[in-house]
């Protein structure tokens, strides 16, 4: 059985990374999507159980999409899951700069290869940052995040927002 691991902080998921687990669940037997931590987001809008929640609600008519996660390093889950591949998306060229490195340490830490799929055009320019801050400016989300979750991310954030 061929799986793979697609990570990310997902916070919260979008539109764009739906795309990329639906792409990669067409191609592995098995998908794990893992909520991981990155030394450069000290703070995230949303805790890890709702992070859980939102990809759970969205893959949930995904039967070989599991979703996991993890404190640690990429590699080690990946050992520990026997994932053959790692998923990243490429938006542009800044991704691939940004990727290549990511890829290559990986592959240094632990024999492991990335493949690097294309996410379609129409949520190239997304990004979870984004998406936060036209949230905390009162506009709706309909247009980046899946149906499923678009209300309780919008809320979230506007009602953070309007408190400070
Ligand atoms: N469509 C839309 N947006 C996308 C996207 C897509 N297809 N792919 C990525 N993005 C966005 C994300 O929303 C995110 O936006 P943000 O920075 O505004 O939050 C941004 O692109 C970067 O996402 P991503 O590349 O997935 O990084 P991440 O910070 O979410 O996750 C980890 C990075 C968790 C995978 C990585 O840090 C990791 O492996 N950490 C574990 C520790 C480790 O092993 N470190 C060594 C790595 S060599």
């Amino acid at each position: 059985m061929k799986s793979a691991i697609c990570p990310g902080t997902f916070d919260p998921p979008t539109l764009g990374h739906l795309d990329i687990i639906k792409k990669a669940a067409k191609i592995f037997d098995k998908v794990y999507v893992a909520i991981g931590s990155n030394s450069r987001k000290k703070e995230f809008a949303f805790s890890l159980v709702e992070r859980t929640e939102f990809l759970k609600k969205i893959t949930q008519g995904i039967p070989n999409v599991e979703i996991v996660t993890f404190p640690g390093l990429l590699v080690d889950l990946a050992k520990e899951l026997e994932a053959s591949v790692i998923i990243r998306s490429i938006r542009n060229i800044t991704d691939i700069d940004y990727e290549s490195i990511q890829g290559q340490m990986n592959r240094l830490l632990w024999d492991i290869e990335t493949l690097y799929l294309i996410g379609d055009e129409k949520f190239r320019f997304i990004s979870s940052t984004l998406v936060r801050e036209i949230a905390s400016h009162g506009k709706r989300l309909h247009a980046f995040i899946p149906s499923e979750i678009e209300a309780s991310v919008f809320e979230h954030l506007y009602r953070k927002r309007t408190k400070i």
